[in-house]
């Protein structure tokens, strides 16, 4: 904040009644049209923002003018004419639906997710919003939890460079630029590592992966500039985050917003008052109180920041300093985003004209569908296809469908612009299509009719599902090859989505295995928000692409993959386990003191783990396929033999693409600290790049390593390196490593 900010808010605060202060860390929902009482409110200064709610919000479809209209109340009818934060959840696009976060991460690439999130930011900003609740930086390592579709999977370096991007491209280089939002990190911390995987549940986590694991993405959100961050419903060590004052303190500097009702929630969780008197019969009271005090400085539809805390300031439980650094925190990022300087500059319907749906975003859309896919399997080369002449079964329930592929959160998307698959593939000249449904995404109508709760996604097919088979069996038998879009309907993952069985659904997977009965090559096309466990389709089925939720472009960019127009090259970012009863099985856990091949040796008492399978992933964090094959040299250190704290190592490594094909890919780097004093994760990512080669060609990639990627939180959690021997292995996945290893003594 510059001198001239600071008396700015100075003189305001000073114009301030307590009441007015309140109102600033008040934020409600902003359906359109106003209702009358939320139009008071704003006269009379009780609200600073305003959201789009999950089901109702109407913002997009009314665009910039309805919504100016609301800021025109705040600040030409209000006595101090303070403008409003306009809010939404723009997850993965706005209009323009891109892929989920999820999907995204697997690109590997933070230039392209920046791009991605401005394209987001300018749409926000074509329909007034100046906030956005995005990005989710949960690692999150529960494939049964429904919202690790909306994060960057389960590393935490990745994580972290993602955070930045994504961080960059919502704000811009300035905040006050009317294409720029700020962005709201979330959910402050360890959401995503909800017990069982069951959304909203609690956590217990040591503080040692609270620093190694979840926080690394925030710090560097926040060592980028993140305007705010949302903290997390969870309870993480017994102490709800909006409770949490000793956590809420690595915040400082960013305003600290409530989840949705999560003060009063907070009641449910066991805290609030029992000691009688004033706040007996009232928990949001001291709650309200508590939260505050904490650090929560906006309450998101708790409503006891504004009905409450003015007794608690009368009451001397909490002071007018406290409401006085809340309001002025809000206030900073007004100022910030220029709303004083112009609370108008949003409302620009030539922009938004220009801005909205522009045919360039769909290109990028189209490039960040195709980048995101995963090829997990090619046997035979089944992929890419030839078109000229093919005869194509395009089947499943997910391939007629574009709405499904938008994914969760998507609700101001352009639904009518979305294309399936079956349209992404019939645009292919040279190929014949026959299309059947197959099978219902799902047949429980108890489900059905949860994941219909933001419109009718997910139907039934009148048919009996023999007759739907057989149909889909005689389409095959007609083909060349066949194309089953399985997975999950859009809103099986994403908030208050869990999953017990993370499988296909067993309507399609009944498909399926009559598909591949008929002998006929299939190429199972995945649309899903999380990874599934897939072991009888790995075995079974020749060639599966994971394209999960690819937004409204996900049919084209599919189809640029089947017929060879770009090379899958999208790669995991979450491990993907055979079994559900595996979980959670990142890929950086430690080694037990009896590690052994369990594999290898499953009849050794000391190995064994399950009785009744394979440890192991299917498909290991960082794995994909893309439609050449690439060859590592044995990586090189420029010293095996370093010391001291300022000591750089270097580690290089030759990749020849030994394929016909030009293909990408994405070399990582993980880091081993075999002995130390406490037990360390077998391996860390530590440092990745993309190379694109074209046939015969070798590049190289020379990864930098210092001593804070050394560094990990001792016995007491300072953050130590200790000196000695460090394997450095680079390879195409976390599982196929070439290793060297190094010595790094202490200084000189
Ligand atoms: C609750 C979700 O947890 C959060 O991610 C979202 O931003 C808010 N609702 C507002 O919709």
């Amino acid at each position: 904040m510059t001198a001239d900010t600071t008396a700015f808010l100075d003189d305001l605060m000073a114009r301030m009644t307590l009441d007015e202060k309140l109102g600033q860390l008040n934020l409600v929902t902003g359906n359109i049209p106003l209702p009358d009482d939320r139009a008071a409110d704003i006269r009379a200064g009780r609200i600073g923002g305003m959201l789009g709610g999950l089901v109702d919000c109407t913002f997009g479809v009314h665009g910039p003018a309805a919504l100016r209209a609301v800021q025109e109340i705040a600040v030409n009818e209000s006595r101090l004419g303070i403008p409003l934060l306009f809010a939404y959840d723009v997850i993965h696009g706005h209009h323009t639906v891109l892929p989920i976060p999820l999907a995204l991460s697997c690109t590997w690439n933070p230039d392209l997710i920046e791009a991605a999130a401005r394209v987001a930011a300018r749409e926000a900003t074509a329909c007034g919003l100046n906030w956005v609740f995005s990005p989710m930086l949960d690692i999150a390592r529960d494939p049964r939890w429904g919202r690790i579709a909306e994060g960057s999977g389960e590393d935490p370096y990745l994580g972290a460079r993602i955070a930045e991007a994504m961080v960059r491209g919502l704000q811009g280089d300035d905040l006050a630029d009317p294409e720029s939002v700020m962005a709201c990190i979330k959910h402050f911390i360890a959401y995503g590592a909800a017990e069982g995987g069951r959304d909203y549940n609690n956590a217990d986590v040591s503080l040692a992966r609270l620093m190694e694991v979840y926080l690394p993405p925030f710090l560097a959100a926040l060592n980028a500039g993140a305007g705010s961050a949302m903290l997390s419903f969870a309870a993480v060590n017994r102490i709800p985050s909006h409770a949490d004052a000793d956590l809420l303190r690595l915040l400082d500097g960013v305003l600290k917003v409530s989840d949705f009702n999560a003060i009063p929630e907070m009641i449910a969780h066991g805290l609030g008052d029992e000691r009688g008197g004033i706040d007996a019969d009232d928990p949001l009271q001291t709650l309200s109180e508590r939260a505050l005090r904490a650090g929560v400085q906006m309450d998101m539809m708790g409503h006891g920041y504004a009905s409450r805390l003015a007794a608690g300031v009368a009451a001397g439980r909490v002071s007018a300093a406290e409401v006085d650094a809340a309001c002025r925190a809000v206030l900073e990022a007004k100022v910030k985003l220029g709303l004083f300087a112009d609370p108008f500059a949003r409302f620009d319907e030539a922009r938004a004209a220009r801005n909205l749906r522009a045919p360039a975003y769909r290109t990028l859309a189209r490039q960040l569908a195709a980048d995101s896919c995963v090829l997990l399997k090619n046997a035979g080369d089944l992929l890419p296809l030839a078109p000229e002449g093919l005869k194509l079964a395009v089947v499943g329930p997910l391939a007629d469908d574009a709405w499904n592929l938008l994914g969760p959160w998507s609700f101001q998307g352009d639904r009518e612009g979305a294309v399936s698959v079956l349209d992404g593939i019939r645009a292919v000249p040279g190929v014949t299509v026959r299309h059947a449904r197959g099978a219902d995404i799902v047949d429980d109508a108890r489900m059905i009719e949860l994941l219909n709760f933001a419109g009718p996604k997910v139907g039934r097919d009148p048919r009996p599902a023999a007759e739907m088979i057989a149909e889909a069996v005689a389409a095959a038998r007609a083909a060349d090859v066949v194309v089953a879009v399985l997975g999950e309907a859009a809103e099986m993952s994403g908030e208050a989505a869990s999953r017990m069985d993370i499988g296909l659904p067993a309507c399609q997977r009944a498909l399926l295995e009559a598909l591949h009965a008929t002998g006929k090559p299939v190429v199972l096309v995945l649309a899903n928000g999380r990874p599934l466990t897939l072991p009888w389709e790995a075995e079974h089925v020749p060639a599966i692409l994971v394209s999960w939720f690819g937004g409204c472009e996900a049919g084209p960019a599919v189809a640029d993959l089947l017929f060879g127009r770009r090379a899958p090259s999208g790669r995991l970012t979450t491990t993907w386990p055979r079994h559900v009863g595996q979980v959670p099985l990142a890929y950086d856990r430690a080694t037990t003191g009896r590690p052994g091949s369990r594999d290898a040796d499953p009849g050794k008492y000391t190995t064994r783990c399950y009785l009744d399978g394979s440890s192991e992933p299917l498909f290991p964090f960082g794995f994909g396929l893309g439609f050449t094959t690439f060859a590592y040299a044995p990586p090189v250190a420029d010293a095996t033999d370093l010391a001291g704290d300022d000591a750089v190592l270097t580690v290089s490594v030759a990749v020849t693409n030994t394929g016909g094909r030009a293909g990408e890919e994405t070399v990582q780097m993980y880091l081993t600290d075999p002995v130390a004093s406490v037990v360390r994760p077998g391996k860390q990512l530590k440092g990745f790049a993309k190379l694109a080669l074209a046939p015969g060609e070798t590049g190289t990639v020379a990864f930098r390593l210092t001593t804070a990627d050394l560094a990990f939180p001792d016995a007491s959690l300072r953050r130590v390196w200790e000196p000695g021997r460090f394997i450095v292995g680079i390879g195409p996945h976390a599982d196929a490593l070439q290793t060297v290893e190094v010595t790094w003594r202490a200084g000189a």
